[in-house]
């Protein structure tokens, strides 16, 4: 049985969401506001809906995968992403969020805290382009952000072989923060490491400036 995108539950509280972007965003970071808005895009939220139906079709077909750990790598502030996950996986103990940006990660954390519905959340700044990853461990590695770093190819963990990856990146060539652009998911895998890949599809977007685009996502493993 197929997981449709519009069965993924949402359930991150509405009140609470506004409570905390005044309290937090609206008076400690007013200078963040657009960047956390367009955070919630619909785009976004599309995005992060599309990959937690996907991931969940994996899991329906590999029961042997496990979700115990996830991490994400360029989380920014996780405050779509980490809700969806936690309440439609089942099995997940902690997720960590790292990213470089120390204020998306603080912001992050004061509307997600340090647990989430029974799952710990942790926030780690650092800088993946120069991070060893080879003592961490992690059962899947969440990407959505893979257009604005080096290859993940470079980015090994502990059990890497067992790792789910699960990534996405976009053709928005032309945004500078964009170093890492990919033109379609042969060159995304090729760049991935990845070998046995579960899903790969892509979604043509239309961007706040009217831009038509295409998302992509792969997720698999390393192993042969
Ligand atoms: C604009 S945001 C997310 C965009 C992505 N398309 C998505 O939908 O999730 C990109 C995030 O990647 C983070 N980032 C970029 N390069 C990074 C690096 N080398 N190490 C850690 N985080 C990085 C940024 O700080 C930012 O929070």
């Amino acid at each position: 049985m197929v997981v449709q995108m519009d069965e993924i539950k949402n359930n991150y509280d509405l009140g609470l969401f506004g409570d905390t972007l005044k309290r937090i965003v609206l008076k400690k970071y007013p200078h963040r506001l657009t960047d956390f808005i367009d955070s919630f895009s619909s785009n976004q939220v599309k995005c992060k809906t599309w990959l937690v139906s996907e991931l969940l079709n994996v899991l329906k077909e590999k029961s042997q995968i496990k979700c115990n750990k996830i991490t994400l790598l360029g989380s920014w502030y996780g405050i779509v992403l980490v809700p969806l996950l936690i309440d439609n996986v089942k099995g997940i103990e902690s997720i960590e969020l790292i990213d470089m940006d120390a204020d998306a990660l603080s912001i992050g954390r004061k509307f997600l805290g340090k647990e989430y519905n029974g799952v710990s959340l942790s926030y780690t700044e650092l800088d993946i382009n120069f991070t060893d990853f080879t003592n961490r461990y992690s059962n899947i590695v969440i990407n959505t952000s893979c257009e604005h770093m080096i290859p993940m190819d470079s980015v090994e963990f502990q059990n890497d072989k067992d790792v789910l990856y699960i990534l996405q990146s976009n053709d928005m060539f032309s945004i500078r923060e964009h170093v890492n652009c990919v033109n379609d998911n042969e060159e995304f895998t090729n760049q991935s490491g990845l070998k046995r890949l579960y899903y790969h599809g892509k979604k043509r977007l239309v961007g706040q400036d009217k831009e038509k685009y295409w998302r992509f996502m792969i997720v698999g493993r390393r192993d042969e």
